[in-house]
């Protein structure tokens, strides 16, 4: 078997003394897709967050390790941990526009982000941001960089949001539920965005989601989270063709289909 690019390794997760993230261990291979699935409050964001050291003064990892490439990330000192997130990681939140600034350009941010991690002039940095949006099918490079945020769809915002996580390269692209707040046809543009990153590029995703249609598009593997204890882990096919847990069964009958029957 491929050794894992990251291994959550008997995580638990506290906040202030009590533990929310119980004993979860689960593997991610590179490249491939792993999403993370579960009700409101189960712990899903609280381990992508654990994972890129972002978990607040008040929280941290009380048990168990995660480990990347043989180093062990809660044991990181800050100093690295930001290195490392400025490079081999990089995260979507649920709304990539509110998290830029409202008042400002996407290339003067874009800008600003790219010459925190490294010395680029302004007009490579453009071109940069440009080759990406075209490489990732985003039409009107130009008009996008141009904008406002609040100019911007909340889809395209979204893909916008992508597509600035990517500049960095990263090996692991973590999505922590990217498409939630987006309606059906948008989320089908992101959820096919990323598995096209995915696909083209190799990109190792871990991708939280409540929606088991957008598991059925992209997963490889699925993790099946309830109160911070893994209800299952498995294989896409496992995992929604023979759910083991009776708690996957009532996700995936409470999720619409994204995907039509038989395609
Ligand atoms: N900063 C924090 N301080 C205290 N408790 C927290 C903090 N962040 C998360 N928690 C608690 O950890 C548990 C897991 O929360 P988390 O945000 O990981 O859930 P989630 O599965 O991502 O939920 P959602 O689907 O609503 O985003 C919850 O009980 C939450 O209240
Ligand atoms: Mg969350």
């Amino acid at each position: 078997m491929t050794r894992p690019l990251l291994d959550f390794d008997h995580v638990e997760v506290s906040f202030d003394g009590t533990s929310v993230v119980h004993d979860v261990s689960f593997p991610v291979l590179e490249g491939e897709v792993v999403c993370i699935v579960g009700e409101s409050g189960s712990g899903k964001s609280t381990l992508v967050r654990a994972a890129m050291g972002q978990l607040g003064k008040r929280g941290c990892v009380t048990r168990g390790d995660i480990w990347y490439e043989g180093e062990s990330l809660p044991d990181l000192p800050a100093r690295r941990m930001r290195q490392l997130c400025g490079s081999d990681f990089a995260l979507v939140f649920q709304d990539c526009l509110a998290s830029l600034t409202p008042i400002r350009r996407v290339a003067d941010q874009i800008f600003e982000g790219m010459s925190a991690h490294r010395k680029v002039s302004r007009e490579e940095c453009d071109r940069l941001a440009s080759e990406m949006f075209e490489r990732l099918g985003l039409d009107d490079s130009k008009r996008v960089l141009a904008s406002y945020p609040f100019e911007l769809s909340g889809g395209m915002g979204q893909r916008v949001g992508i597509a600035i996580a990517l500049l960095g390269e990263p090996r692991v692209l973590f999505a922590d539920e990217p498409t939630s707040a987006l309606d059906v046809i948008a989320q089908a543009q992101v959820v096919e965005l990323l598995a096209r990153v995915n696909r083209e590029w190799g990109t190792t995703i871990v991708l939280v989601t409540h929606n088991m249609a957008v598991v059925e598009a992209v997963a490889d593997h699925v993790l099946v989270l309830r109160d911070g204890i893994v209800e299952e882990f498995g294989t896409v096919q496992q995992v929604l063709q023979a759910p083991a847990a009776a708690y996957t069964r009532e996700l995936i009958s409470a999720t619409p289909r994204l995907v039509a029957e038989g395609e």
